[in-house]
């Protein structure tokens, strides 16, 4: 009887709402010291909640004694951050008027938990779109989602979603060349990161996400640097171009790629579908988010694929599930369409 009435009661809720709201949006200048660019966080978010906030995600990740076991291990980390993140990372404790390894805690905290969905798609007329979703088990995320324009000279460098605190990306764009999504491979441990980190001064993953979008002259470019250049841990990177046929899944080991699946329209190929499992193998029957979205993307047809219904392939559930935080759409041809809405009803 309890369970008719929770189906009964979701079937509606699904019918009738398009669940969400949209982030703040801040412009980060790029101009600006990093230890000072993140400044205007302050006019969006209450220092308290930003604190209370920070402390849920890192005691929900890591156990108390962990957590201060590791303190001077953290703090050594410290060193090794390169620019421009140590002092973001800075001027973010400054700010938050909290100790400088609790931000680098957080910062390595999210860095392995991201559960998701991205799809690259290519229509009939060879317009690219890209989505994702991205699912953590932490709801206070879905008040700390935020859009972030990096500004450079006054002009749009790229843009991404992130969250309050966090300096890395896990989606973004840079315009009229490419979008990117990183999905987590599930290997590793968090601790892991931090050694790998320390002992082969690789980037955490999504630094090198901003990092591409900095410096990638064009798709192919970076796909190159996202398939290359050595990271902390495990990964896939989703990437969509402006040109027909560019766009790929790439399967990351730490030190280089270990698959690259481009788009194949010619053969019927005009998705691409990565959630958290190697393409190549199947996806557990008890995580098959997979087979749900190309079910929803067979039955909208190339023909029909665009951002919005692309938006919708990405809410059905359970694509779009219980610990989905937020869905970007996004095509780098058209970078002013870029869209973000916070989940809040998919269950
Ligand atoms: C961000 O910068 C753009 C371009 O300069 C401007 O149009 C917009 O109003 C700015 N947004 C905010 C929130 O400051
Ligand atoms: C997020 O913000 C909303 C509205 O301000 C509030 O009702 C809700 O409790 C907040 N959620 C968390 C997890 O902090
Ligand atoms: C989607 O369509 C392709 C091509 O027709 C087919 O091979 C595949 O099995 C379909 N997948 C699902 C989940 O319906």
């Amino acid at each position: 009887m309890k369970l008719q009435i929770c189906l009964f009661l979701g079937v509606t809720f699904f019918s009738v709402s398009r669940a969400g709201f949209s982030p703040p949006v801040v412009n980060i200048s790029l101009d600006v010291p990093a230890n000072q660019r993140w400044a205007p966080l302050k006019t969006l978010y209450d220092i308290d909640f930003l604190r209370k906030a920070a402390s849920d995600v890192i005691d929900s990740t890591v156990p108390k004694w962990v957590h201060i076991a590791i303190k001077p291990i953290v703090n050594a980390l410290e060193k090794y951050i390169p620019q421009p993140y140590a002092g973001e990372i800075q001027g973010m404790a400054s700010f938050y008027g909290t100790d400088i390894s609790d931000i680098v805690l957080l910062n390595f905290a999210y860095e392995v938990s991201a559960f998701c969905t991205s799809i690259v798609t290519q229509d009939t007329k060879g317009n690219i779109y890209h989505g994702r979703n991205l699912d953590y088990p932490h709801d206070v995320l879905k008040n700390l989602t935020l859009d972030v324009v990096f500004m450079k000279n006054g002009k749009v460098a790229y843009r991404g979603t992130t969250f309050a605190g966090y300096v890395g990306l896990w989606t973004g764009q840079s315009p009229n060349k490419f979008t990117v999504s990183g999905n987590e491979r599930n290997k590793g441990h968090w601790w892991e990161n931090i050694i790998s980190a320390i002992l082969l001064k690789s980037s955490p993953v999504s630094w090198l996400v901003r990092e591409t979008l900095e410096a990638a002259v064009d798709f192919q470019d970076a796909v190159v640097r996202l398939a290359k250049v050595p990271i902390i841990t495990d990964v896939y990177y989703i990437l969509g171009g402006v040109h027909a046929g560019e766009g790929v899944v790439i399967t990351r080991d730490r030190r280089g790629s270990a698959d690259i699946w481009p788009l194949d329209t010619l053969h019927g190929n005009w998705y691409r579908v990565e959630t958290n499992y190697d393409h190549w193998l199947p996806a557990p029957k008890r995580d098959d988010r997979r087979h749900v979205a190309m079910k929803a993307l067979n039955s909208t047809g190339q023909n029909h694929i665009n951002m919005d219904s692309l938006y919708e392939v990405l809410s059905v559930n359970p694509v779009c599930n219980r610990i989905t935080v937020y869905t970007t759409v996004m095509s780098a041809a058209t970078p002013e369409k870029y869209t973000t809405v916070v989940r809040d009803t998919c269950k």
